[in-house]
């Protein structure tokens, strides 16, 4: 089975948008996404908002037409809107806040659910097992189809996948290009059929976006130099995430795959700035 099989092209992603949340998902779904990045963690992201407008687009496009992507977030990255009891234990806090996506999303399943980040720095804790254990039970009885995790470095995945009873699916990373685009884990995911999601892939490599190699190639195929690094993404098997407010961008952002690139650029912009 491939590993890409029940995942979309191209992600949305609805951070740091607030009261804009609802209107830009809107924008996002009439120019062609499908798939959306949310998280029940009011202190960067609405989720109720992302749903509200879901709602009305579930009347013209059928909810399974959607891929939905939503996280649950310890206490540590929360701002005092939480979506469970912080007293609770592990299971119930995810529980709870699995729940309160659904409610938000107004639907009875998600596409992926993953563990926004773990628990400490380093290493893959004790809590962070409980979390992913009863992450294992959401997706068994049909819950979530992928389960998935963020923010990890590579030892912490090993020791996710040495231990997990249903191995992770999904890794969703900051992607920095003078970390060879997170080289490590990338090539972790290859190896075990894991999917890599990318974010912050032109904020967090501006100097990739300033190149002049990289605007010499955006040149040769007539495109702007965000397309090329999301085409990039696509030759190198990155899922990438946009969170772009701007309808002209989320249209550049689609047509992205259109563009080939050669095994020469692609190295190029792969190792040039590690
Ligand atoms: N798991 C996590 O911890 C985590 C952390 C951060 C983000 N994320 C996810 O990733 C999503 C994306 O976040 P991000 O950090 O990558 O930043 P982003 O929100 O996608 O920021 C992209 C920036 O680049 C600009 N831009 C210029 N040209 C663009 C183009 N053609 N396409 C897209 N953007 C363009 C955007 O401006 P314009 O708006 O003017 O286009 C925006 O300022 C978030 O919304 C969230 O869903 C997850």
């Amino acid at each position: 089975m491939s590993p890409t099989e029940n995942f979309p092209t191209f992600i949305y992603g609805t951070a740091w948008k607030e009261e804009r949340t609802s209107s830009l998902v809107s924008l996002a779904v009439k120019n062609g996404f499908r798939a959306i990045d949310t998280a029940n963690q009011k202190k960067h992201y609405r989720e109720d908002f992302v749903g509200e407008t879901l709602k009305e687009l579930y009347k013209e496009i059928p909810r399974e037409q959607f891929w939905l992507q939503s996280k649950y977030t310890y206490v540590r990255g929360q701002d005092h809107r939480l979506p469970y009891n912080p007293d609770d234990d592990y299971p119930r806090q995810v529980k709870d806040s699995f729940e309160s996506s659904l409610k938000n999303l107004h639907t009875d399943y998600l596409d992926s659910y993953l563990l926004h980040g773990p628990m400490s720095f380093e290493g893959f804790t004790t809590e962070d097992q409980q979390v992913w254990k009863t992450m294992e039970e959401l997706h068994k009885i049909g819950q979530t189809k992928i389960i998935g995790v963020s923010n990890m470095k590579l030892q912490q995945l090993k020791d996710l996948f040495t231990s997990a009873h249903i191995k992770p699916m999904t890794v969703q990373n900051r992607c920095y290009a003078e970390h060879g685009w997170d080289r490590g884990v990338r090539q972790f995911c290859l190896e075990n059929k894991i999917v890599y999601q990318g974010f912050s892939l032109l904020t967090a490599n501006r100097q990739v976006v300033a190149d002049p190699g990289v605007r010499k190639i955006a040149e040769k195929y007539s495109c702007m130099v965000a397309q090329v690094i999301f085409c990039f993404c696509k030759h190198v098997g990155i899922l990438p995430i946009t969170g772009t407010t701007d309808e002209k961008h989320m249209q550049e952002d689609l047509r992205s795959f259109e563009i080939e690139l050669t095994s020469t650029e692609i190295e190029f912009i792969e190792n040039s700035f590690y």
